[in-house]
This record gives structure tokens, C-alpha cells and sequence, in this order.
């Protein structure tokens, strides 16, 4: 074959890749400016769609409310962290931790650093004071490398840490939301999640999107 017809070759084959580039991130563009969540996050001053995810739980299951202290695990850019400030008042308190910088939310105590590291977990207890918690939310989700094996495994390795950290600081009667993606770990770990609290549900509130798998697990009444 000669070396000119692999060059074209090679040339439209990037060129099919850039076009293919170009038209998913266009209709990414497009979902985005035509979603009611994002343009109801603009109106209301939330920093995220997301933020309507935890209210529509919160409407259901009232575990923010004025006096509430609550850790927010993968708090960037701040979404849920702002919701949790506006209810839970000067009487409540709300410490959160991300890996990414997050610009500031009055009301809310903030690390930055990466939760599988044992150092920042110990830097975030320290923030804690000692203070037992009422409600864990835990919103992490790795960067998606698009394998859904390693995905899939990175997430539970998320979920697991969330939990655990629940059962180190949760107050007895105290609750958990997780985001899980559901996948081969899904069934294990919402056995660990039942023998931590009395009642485990699923939620899947409106603002998540149908085709993404992730589903939140909500535990209540530690034990
Ligand atoms: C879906 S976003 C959270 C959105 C947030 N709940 C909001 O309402 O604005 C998931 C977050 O998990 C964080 N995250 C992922 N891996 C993490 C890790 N190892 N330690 C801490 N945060 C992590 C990401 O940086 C990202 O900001």
C-alpha cells in the first residue's frame, strides 16, 4: 500500500474523530442550555443543577432542617453545601471536603484534599472537633475514565470510605445519602448499608438524569 494512502487514511480518521468530538460536546451544550435545572440553578444562586437533586430528597425526607450538623463529602463546586447551609441556619453546621478548591459558602466549614488519603481524613476530624453528626451526604464521584470496570470501582471505593466515615462519626439515629452508581458492587454494599442503619431506601430524585445509572441510597437511624 503505498504511504500516501495511510496518510490520507490516518487524516480522515482524525478528521472523523474531531467531528465526532464536536457534535457530542454540541449536543452536550445544547442539553445544558435547554435544562430546566440549570436555568432554575441561575435564578435561585445555586453554583450546580445538583443542588435540586438534595432538595427534592430533603422535601421527601426532611433530613436538613434548622440545628442540623452535617458533613458534605465532595462538596465542589458547592451546590448541596449551599442548600445545607441556607436550612440548617446559625444553629446547625455544615463541614465539607473536596479534592477540587471550592470557592467559599457562608456557614460552611471547607478542606481541600483527597478523601482516600488518610491524612485528610484525619485533617478533616480535626475540623470536626469532635462533634458527632447528625447527617453524612456524600455526592463523590471519580473522574469518569469512560472504562465502566474501573469506574465502577473507583465509585465504590468512594461509597465505602463515605460509609465508613458515617459509621466512625454519625450520631445513633443519625442518616446517610449516597450516590452509587449501580453496578456488581451495588448489592454488597446496600447489605453493608443495612446492617449500619434500621431502614435503607433508594432515591432517585427528578433533576438526575434517566440515562446516567447513578441512584442515591439513603440509610437512616444508625445503629
Ligand atoms: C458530582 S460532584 C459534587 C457536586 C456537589 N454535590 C454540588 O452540589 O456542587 C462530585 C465531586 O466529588 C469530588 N471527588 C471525587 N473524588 C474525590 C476524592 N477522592 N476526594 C474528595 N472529593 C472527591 C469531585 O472533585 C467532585 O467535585
Amino acid at each position: 500500500m503505498p504511504l500516501a494512502y495511510w496518510a490520507m487514511l490516518a487524516r480522515d480518521h482524525g478528521k472523523l474523530a474531531a467531528m465526532a468530538r464536536s457534535k457530542s460536546s454540541n449536543s452536550w451544550l445544547q442539553e445544558h442550555v435547554n435544562d430546566h435545572y440549570v436555568n432554575m440553578a441561575q435564578k435561585d444562586g445555586y453554583r450546580a443543577r445538583a443542588a435540586y437533586k438534595l432538595l427534592e430528597i430533603n422535601d421527601k425526607d426532611k433530613l436538613i432542617r434548622p440545628g442540623t450538623v452535617l458533613a458534605d463529602l465532595g462538596s465542589t463546586p458547592g451546590s448541596w453545601s449551599q442548600v445545607a447551609a441556607r436550612i440548617v441556619g446559625e444553629s446547625g453546621k455544615v463541614f465539607a471536603l473536596d479534592i477540587l478548591p471550592m470557592d467559599p459558602v457562608p456557614g460552611v466549614d471547607f478542606i481541600q484534599g483527597d478523601f482516600r488519603e488518610e491524612d485528610v481524613l484525619r485533617q478533616f476530624e480535626q475540623l470536626l472537633g469532635g462533634r458527632a453528626l447528625d447527617l453524612v451526604i456524600s455526592d463523590m464521584a471519580p473522574n469518569m475514565s469512560g472504562m465502566s470496570a474501573i469506574d465502577q470501582a473507583r465509585s465504590f471505593l468512594l461509597c465505602e470510605l463515605a460509609l465508613e466515615f458515617a459509621r466512625d462519626h454519625l450520631k445513633p439515629g443519625g442518616s446517610f445519602l449516597v450516590k452509587v452508581f449501580q453496578g456488581s458492587d451495588f448489592q454488597a454494599y446496600l447489605k453493608s448499608m443495612r446492617e449500619l442503619f434500621d431502614e435503607v431506601v433508594t432515591r432517585k430524585p427528578k433533576a438526575s438524569r434517566d440515562r446516567s445509572s447513578e441512584i442515591y441510597l439513603l440509610g437512616r437511624g444508625r445503629r
